[in-house]
């Protein structure tokens, strides 16, 4: 969809958009439909009780007075609250709202005491209307013309004359949210280790530099814990390392690392029947870490940032790891792998080895779906965190408020590390059924020497089952605007 901005009027034709703010207090823009239809508009919110209210909306058909198809009265909800996110949610529900029209219009008010306005208000109402606007339609072969969305063009209206600027930034980070919802919805038959690799090799035309390691470069630096995780697959497990030096020369990288398993079948400790199709987007990690590095780039960041993705299909086979093996990992810690369908952790061990090694970064994070017990604990409604380091935690989710993709902090200590000690070998791969994310991440943390470390476990963020106002139900690319917001946050303004 293509989003376009103009100065404010009553359009002539079309469907627009208004906004009314809490106890039914009418922008100017609803003022002037009100005024031109007669009052139409305050007798129907009357009608329909419609109070205003973030997310609330009214429908005026063919309104006469006027030559519009519809005006749409969205809720905007209190001025105090207007935000980057509210502002964003307003644009989604808009574009959800017009769906089915052919042009489409916004209006974007100047609002007394909301803490967004002006351009940004603008380019934050286009930001989430484009992001709305997705949809993964690649494979529907047959779906009528008239079942398909009509709206390709959005114009936003308001006084604001640099809201196209403002929107240049977004509207990369927008493209960076779209790649990572594709890697995500893509279903495992086609997209492997070796094609996500190919995808990450075309944003070196972006300004990335690419560098991929196959099986036999892993091998030979002694990842025997990452490459454990593929040997039950016919597949090649690849890592890919994305760089971007926008920052100073010299300055050392914030690393970004993701878990990419293409396809998580539990391998030998294989998974149940029901739900299993949810695992080919055990790559979101390595999807979002993609995504993000593709907007850093597009919008030319300040920053220098390197993101790695370790890329596997866990499988079980002749060849797969067995319960009990013991792997080295490229620390030269041992591993008993007492549950195969732990393997998540197993990958980005050595991928978080080699970060530091080779490029001692000044801070990591990384993403992984990895623990079903997140999912019971925080639900969808925020990421796990998990941090060596209270700064670094407190940026992390001050971001989370900032993009409205939150995180919750979860302990780490002794107790919890005790749990994954091995009889044979130098830890175990699971720990018991308590504290089940814990012990992951505490997993994850003996591989980190000194460098401050954050995990996001996003297995309960990173598939919705239904829309909300700027994601459709799907891949959400969670992470993305999170991090993006942490880089301009930490290493733009700071
Ligand atoms: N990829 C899964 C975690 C997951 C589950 C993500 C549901 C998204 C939705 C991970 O590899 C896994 O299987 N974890 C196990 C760990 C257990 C064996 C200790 C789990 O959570 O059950
Ligand atoms: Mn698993
Ligand atoms: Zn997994």
């Amino acid at each position: 969809m293509k989003i376009s901005f103009a100065k404010s009027a009553l359009p002539t034709s079309g469907a627009y958009v208004v906004g009314v703010l809490a106890d039914k207090t009418l922008t100017p823009s609803a003022q002037a439909v009100d005024e031109a239809t007669g009052g139409a508009l305050t007798r129907a919110m009357g009608a329909a009780r419609f109070e205003g209210k973030a997310e609330q909306s009214l429908t005026l058909l063919a309104p006469t007075g006027t030559d519009l198809d519809k005006v749409i009265a969205l809720g905007l909800g209190e001025p105090g609250k207007l935000d980057a996110a509210a502002w964003q949610a307003f644009g989604g529900s808009a574009c959800a709202a017009l769906s089915g029209d052919k042009d489409g219009s916004i209006a974007v008010d100047a609002i007394e005491g909301c803490p967004l306005a002006g351009d940004d208000a603008a380019a934050n109402v286009g930001f989430g209307a484009l992001l709305r606007s997705y949809r993964f339609d690649k494979y529907r072969t047959t779906e009528k013309k008239d079942d398909k969305p009509r709206l390709s063009k959005l114009h936003v209206l308001s006084d604001a004359s640099g809201a196209k600027k403002a929107f240049g930034a977004l509207e990369a980070v927008a493209e960076g949210i779209f790649l990572t919802r594709n890697l995500v919805s893509e279903p495992a038959n086609i997209l492997g280790p070796e094609e996500f690799a190919k995808e990450c090799r075309k944003l070196e035309k972006v300004g990335l530099k690419i560098t991929v390691l196959g099986e036999k470069e892993m091998t030979k630096l002694g990842m025997g814990s990452l490459v454990s995780v593929g040997n039950g697959s016919a597949r090649e497990s690849q890592l890919v390392v994305m760089e971007w030096n926008g920052g100073k020369e010299g300055d050392a990288p914030v690393a970004f690392v993701g878990k990419g398993v293409c396809f998580d079948s539990g391998g030998i400790s294989i998974k149940p029947a029901a739900g299993m199709e949810d695992m080919k987007w055990d790559m979101a990690g390595a999807g979002v870490v993609t995504g993000l590095m593709k907007a850093l780039a597009g919008r030319e960041a300040k920053v220098n940032a390197v993101g790695l993705i370790g890329l596997v299909e866990n499988m079980p086979s002749g060849t797969a790891t067995r319960p009990g093996d013991v792997v080295t990992s490229m620390s030269g810690q041992t591993i008993e792998v007492i549950n195969t369908d732990a393997e998540g952790r197993l990958v980005l061990a050595d991928v978080l080895t080699y970060a530091q090694k080779e490029y001692k970064p000044r801070e990591i994070i990384d993403l992984a779906t990895l623990t079903g017990a997140i999912i019971i604990a925080l639900g969808s409604e925020h990421a796990g965190l998990f941090s060596n380091n209270d700064d670094l935690s407190q940026a992390i989710t001050e971001a989370g408020t900032l993009s409205g993709e939150k995180v919750w902090r979860l302990p780490l200590g002794d107790a919890y590390d005790k749990q994954i000690k091995s009889d044979i070998a130098d830890m175990k791969n699971v720990g018991g059924r308590e504290a089940g994310s814990i012990t992951a991440a505490q997993f994850l943390q003996r591989f980190i020497k000194d460098t401050p470390w954050a995990h996001i476990d996003i297995a309960g963020v990173t598939w919705s089952k239904k829309d909300t106002a700027t994601v459709p139900k799907g891949g959400t690319a969670f992470g993305v605007r999170l991090l993006n917001a942490f880089v301009e946050t930490r290493y733009e303004k700071g």
